[in-house]
Formats: structure tokens, C-alpha cells, sequence
């Protein structure tokens, strides 16, 4: 027998710092399916998910709900794997970053680098994004030295500190970024090469003495390793990396796919492989940096209270519902937006409509017509042929458009052969050829064709929605007979044993009242979660006079464009009384320039002139920014432009 052939997919390893939302579950659901495909086509599959437990944020949570760090996170923990049974996620490990064998090996690699010289100790002065973990440059930084991130002010961390020679990777990076399909999709290369590898990479700091919820330098303890380093490694360590049992990473490493999203490519496509490189092992064969689900074009977030959680959507609607709908709407790869209604019409259209019909029907007509029994014979129909010849090219087209990740369309290539078996119905109309027995042979063939193409959607998308496909395969009164789904049993049409007797089930997608349906999901989803209430942090105290020092005016946005070089910027044009200005802002991942034009906003006039990113900006706008993810653009409605703010 040959050996199977390996493969490694990952999720990122997620904060434990609140509930997870269906963002997050996106990318695990989107792992689970490549994960269950390549299984089912007979890989030897391992799959990686788990938590990034260390760093300033995890342990600010902590001690915001009055708890020790490891009690906290314990009991997130134990949400996140309940919700991952819950979505039948079938990840063959899940490390959290502050167990022994991953902590134990992070050391050791921290070591062996600084031993090596790739890390050596310095002390370093920058803005640091708490929130984002992040240490910021002058020139990446936005106006008020806020986070190009998440527009969140940065605060002056300075410190002795570790640093890892990063710079003496660029020109590996780039060659790596250059030879075939490391970063993907394409979008996503290109970005990363003009954000970062064209201005040039700086050593990076890699550890921190500001607060200490993180694993300890071994020989200098009073630094803490980087989180990003720290959690990047899980990859690895997972599978047993400098352990004593090395025999998972042998086998395992390097990754097939690594699954992110894209403001977190940035790490796994320079930082990462940055690592492997000094450590002298493989890096990835592929990152794949996929698009944000937004919601009403905003990015999801807690304080809004947009967000939509997969619990109750599960709950609901049953597991599928939520995996096909995600899987389906959005190509993956690109922004998406979230809307109940979508939501709502994928259920009722692709699912109760189209599959959950044409199952229904057939087996009622199977048990109508032929108290249930299947027979395989002879007969033939003039619409066989396009039936067949249809399902042979969706696939071929299946198992391309699954092995590029491409779901949204290796899901529509199934539906595509979905409609045409309902449409099967229509041209053989059955319920005509059951009215004479002369009929009989032909009816039964057409039954069976029937069945026969459901077997293969089902089992096509066994992988994408295994708990269906499973009670498909029941009603065709098949389940048990593996064989019968197998990755092997999708080349043949025809498998159904003669005689196989059928069963009507339970309805599997139950049709909804759109609009009513789209009420209760505002409402499962209304409450708004108010954070904890935390002491503000005030300024020092200004008179009057140092008040009136800042010009504050009315400015109206005549016009807005993307920063030509940074993708976190918007340049707008304002009209402010008589004059003009250019301002750039950070505000791109939650505003559209579509959407500021028109608005009345505040805009401090009297700041100097800087510029971001080589365009110019005269003043900034006043924006409201709170701890979590959310950016709010105050507007002074109505008001003329130019007039005086006080
Ligand atoms: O970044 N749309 O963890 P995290 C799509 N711990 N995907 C989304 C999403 C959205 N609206 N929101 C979240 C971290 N995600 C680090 C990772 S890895 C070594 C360390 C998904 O909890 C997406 O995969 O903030 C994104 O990259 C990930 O959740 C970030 O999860
Ligand atoms: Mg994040």
C-alpha cells in the first residue's frame, strides 16, 4: 500500500477575549470543509485550530472581570470548544498557547535564535497599539499618532528589549513572495509587497517588559516573548517542534494551507515565514488571506451591536444553514456584506426551494409510485443524456473549485446540477407517465435517475455540509453503505442497488416567511453589549486659552478616494467656508468614500500640515474611537461649512 499523502491546514489561533462571531467562525468553517474534502479524497488530513492566550489585552480582560488570567481564559476556552462541537468543526487538535508543550518549545526556539544572533538585545522607544499588539513607525502611524490598524491612539512604550533580525530576511521574503503561489489570493500579495517589503523591513522587537502575561525569555526573565512570535510558533509546536516526539512535524510540516484573514496576513506572509527561515525550516506552502464579513458595510463589532452570533443561528436554523450560507455568499477572498435578508433567501431559495424540494418530491414519488422501491433497468429518456453529461462537468468543476478554496462557487457548481435535476422533474413529468402502466419501466428509470443524481449532489457536498448529506443518504435508504458516498463513488451515475427502498424523512430546510423571518433575527440579535464601564483616563487640565488654541470648523467632504498607498486611508477634499482642504484620515475600514461625501464634519484647521503616506494632509477630522472596534465620525448636520466649533 502507498502512503496516504499529508496534508496541514490551520485557522489563526483565536483571541479569547469575548465571544466569537461569525466572522471568526468563517475561517473555521471555511477550514473544516477543505479539511473534510481533502480527507474524503483520501489525504492523510491534520487540522489545527485553537487560542492565543498571552499578551497586555488578554490580561487587561482579565483584570477587568476581577478574575486570575488562567480562570478567565479557562472559561473561555470552554465556550470556544463547545461552540466548534456545536458547528461539528472536525479539527484533529486545538493548542492554547499557554499549555506546557507549546510554551516549553517557544522557549526553546527563543534560545536557539538569540544563540544563533538572530535576536539580539537592544532597547527600543515607539507607539505601541495595545489592542492590536502592535509596535507602529512615525510614518505608519495616522495623524495623532493613532494605530493605522484600528485608529486607536498608540501609546510611548519604551524599553530594553530583545529584537529579531527581520531586515536580514527581506530579500528571502521577497524572492519567496515572488516564486509561485506563497500568498494568495493575488490581491493580497501585491498589498503586502507595497505596504511593507517596497518601504523596507526594520529588526523587530520581540519582547516585553511593560507587563509580564506571557512566556519568559528563559534567560532574562523579566522579558516576555512577543505575542505574535509566541502565537505564530503554535504552528509548529502543535506538532511537537522541538519536543521530544517530534514525529507529528515530521510528518506534518510543512502546512499545506494556512487560513486567515487579511489584517493578519501582514504576520504570516513576512513575520512568520521570517521565523521559519531562521530556524532553517520550510515555510508554508500557501497563506491565504480571505475578506472580512462586514455587516451593513461595517465591520462587525460589539459596541455597535451589529453583530451576529453563530449560536443562536444554529439553534435556529440547524448547523448547515449557517455553514452553506457562509460558504456560498461570500467568494472567498473578498469583502462581504452580512444581511438578514440574504440570510433568509439563501435558506428559502438555494435550500428549501432547491434541494429541499426536489428531495421531498422525489421520494414522495418514489413511495407513491413504487411503494419506495428503487428499480434499475433499462429504460431511457430523451433528457438523460444532458442530466448526466451536466453532473459529469460539476464534477470535474467540483473538485477544481474546492481544491483553489473557491467554496462559493463549488457549492453553486452542485446547485447548478441541483435546479437541473429539478428541472428533470418538469420534462419527464412522472406524475404523467403514472397514469398509464405502459409507463411503468420508464417512470421507474426516471425515479431512479432522480435519486441516483441526488446521491451525488449530496455526496459531492458531503464535505461542506456533512450532517445533510447524511440524512440524505437515510432517506435514499443508503446510509451505512459508505461505498455508496464515497470520493470514489462520484465517477460513476448509477450506483443505487436495484430494489434499494426509500424513505420520506423529515423536511430538511423548512421554508420561511421572509419578512417576519427577518424580525425575529433583528431581534435575536438587538442587544446591544455594553462593555464594561472602565475609569477614564484623563488628560492633563487645560485653561480656556489653551482651548481656544484649537481652531475647530464645519467642513463639508466634497470629495473622497482611497489613499493611493495605504489601504487604511481615505483622502478627502473639504470645503470649509472659503477654502479647500486636503485631509487624510484612518478611516477606511469604516467608511466607504462613498459615504463621506456629503457629510458635515469637524475638522481641527489650525494643525500643521503633515504627510501620511506622501499625500499632504492640512488639518484632521474629528472622529470618536472607544475600546472596541468602533470609529464613529461626529457630524455637525445642518450647520454651515466653515462655522466656528466651540
Ligand atoms: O487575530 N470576517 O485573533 P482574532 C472574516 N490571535 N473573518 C473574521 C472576521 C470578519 N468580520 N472577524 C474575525 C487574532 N475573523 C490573532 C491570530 S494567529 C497566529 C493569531 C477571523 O481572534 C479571521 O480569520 O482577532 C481573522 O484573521 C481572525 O478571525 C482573527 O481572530
Ligand atoms: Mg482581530
Amino acid at each position: 500500500m502507498t502512503k496516504k499523502e499529508t496534508f496541514y491546514i490551520t485557522t489563526p489561533i483565536y483571541y479569547p477575549s469575548g465571544r466569537l462571531h461569525i466572522g471568526h467562525t468563517y475561517t473555521t468553517v471555511a477550514a473544516d470543509a477543505i479539511a473534510r474534502f481533502k480527507r474524503f479524497c483520501g489525504y492523510d488530513v491534520r487540522f489545527l485550530t485553537g487560542t492565543d492566550e498571552h499578551g497586555e489585552k488578554i490580561q487587561k480582560k482579565a483584570q477587568e472581570a476581577g478574575m486570575k488570567e488562567i480562570d478567565f481564559l479557562d472559561e473561555q476556552i470552554a465556550e470556544i470548544k463547545k461552540l466548534w462541537e456545536k458547528l461539528e468543526i472536525s479539527n484533529d487538535d486545538f493548542i492554547r498557547t499557554t499549555e506546557k508543550r507549546h510554551t516549553d518549545a517557544i522557549q526553546k526556539i527563543f534560545t536557539k535564535l538569540y544563540e544563533q544572533g538572530d535576536i539580539y538585545k537592544g532597547s527600543y522607544e515607539g507607539n505601541y497599539c495595545v489592542p492590536c499588539e502592535s509596535f507602529w513607525t512615525e510614518s505608519q502611524m495616522l495623524e495623532g499618532n493613532r494605530c493605522p490598524d484600528c485608529g486607536r491612539e498608540t501609546k510611548i512604550v519604551k524599553e530594553e528589549s530583545y529584537f529579531f533580525k527581520l531586515s536580514k530576511y527581506e530579500d528571502r521574503i521577497r524572492d519567496l513572495f515572488e516564486s509561485g503561489h506563497f500568498v494568495a489570493p493575488e490581491s493580497r500579495k501585491n498589498e503586502m509587497i507595497k505596504n511593507f517589503l517596497d518601504p523596507g523591513l526594520e529588526d523587530l522587537s520581540v519582547t516585553r517588559t511593560s507587563f509580564d502575561w506571557g512566556v519568559k525569555v528563559p534567560f532574562d526573565e523579566k522579558h516576555v516573548i512577543y505575542v505574535w512570535v509566541d502565537a505564530l510558533c503554535n504552528y509548529i509546536t502543535a506538532l511537537g517542534y522541538m519536543s521530544d516526539d517530534e514525529t507529528l512535524y515530521q510528518k506534518y510540516w510543512p502546512a499545506n494551507v494556512q487560513l486567515v484573514a487579511k489584517e493578519i496576513v501582514r504576520f504570516h506572509t513576512i513575520i512568520w515565514p521570517a521565523l521559519l527561515m531562521a530556524l532553517d525550516i520550510p515555510v508554508p506552502k500557501m497563506v491565504f488571506g480571505h475578506g472580512w464579513i462586514l455587516f451593513a458595510d461595517d465591520k462587525m463589532s460589539k459596541s455597535k451591536g451589529n453583530i451576529v452570533y453563530p449560536g443562536p443561528m444554529i439553534e435556529r436554523y440547524g448547523v448547515d444553514a449557517l455553514k452553506y450560507f457562509l460558504l456560498r455568499e461570500f467568494s472567498f477572498g473578498q469583502d462581504g456584506s452580512y444581511t438578514h435578508r440574504n440570510f433568509v433567501n439563501r435558506i428559502n431559495f438555494d435550500l428549501a426551494n432547491d434541494l429541499g424540494n426536489l428531495v421531498s418530491r422525489t421520494v414522495s414519488m418514489v413511495e407513491k409510485y413504487n411503494d419506495g422501491i428503487l428499480v434499475k433497468n433499462d429504460a431511457k429518456t430523451e433528457f438523460d443524456d444532458s442530466l448526466i453529461d451536466l453532473y459529469k462537468e460539476v464534477r470535474v468543476d467540483f473538485e477544481k473549485q474546492m481544491n483553489e478554496l473557491m467554496y462559493h462557487e463549488a457549492l453553486e457548481s452542485i446547485w447548478k446540477f441541483v435546479r437541473r435535476t429539478n428541472k428533470y422533474i418538469d420534462e419527464t413529468m412522472p406524475w404523467a407517465l403514472a397514469k398509464d402502466d405502459a409507463n411503468k419501466d420508464v417512470l421507474n428509470k426516471v425515479l431512479y435517475n432522480l435519486c441516483e443524481s441526488i446521491r451525488l449532489a449530496a455526496t459531492l457536498f458531503s464535505s461542506l455540509l456533512p450532517t445533510t448529506a447524511m440524512e440524505i443518504f437515510d432517506q435514499l435508504g443508503i446510509k451505512g453503505k459508505d461505498e455508496l458516498y464515497s470520493w470514489k463513488s462520484c465517477d460513476t451515475f448509477g450506483l443505487i442497488p436495484d430494489g434499494t427502498k426509500v424513505h420520506k424523512g423529515k423536511v430538511l430546510f423548512p421554508r420561511l416567511d421572509v419578512e417576519s423571518e427577518i424580525k425575529e433575527l433583528e431581534n435575536l440579535f438587538a442587544e446591544k453589549i455594553v462593555d464594561q464601564e472602565k475609569p477614564l483616563e484623563h488628560k492633563a487640565e487645560i485653561t480656556i486659552d489653551d482651548f481656544d488654541k484649537v481652531e475647530l470648523r464645519v467642513g463639508k467632504v466634497v470629495k473622497c478616494e482611497p489613499h493611493p498607498k495605504a489601504d487604511r486611508l481615505l483622502v478627502s477634499q473639504i470645503k470649509i467656508g472659503s477654502e479647500m482642504r486636503q485631509i487624510v484620515s484612518g478611516i477606511a475600514q469604516w467608511y466607504k468614500p462613498e459615504d463621506m461625501v456629503g457629510k458635515e464634519v469637524i475638522v481641527v484647521c489650525n494643525l500643521k500640515p503633515v504627510k501620511l503616506r506622501g499625500v499632504e494632509s492640512q488639518g484632521m477630522i474629528l472622529a470618536a474611537g472607544d475600546d472596541g472596534d468602533d470609529l464613529i465620525i461626529p457630524q455637525a448636520t445642518g450647520a454651515k461649512d466653515g462655522a466656528e466649533v466651540r
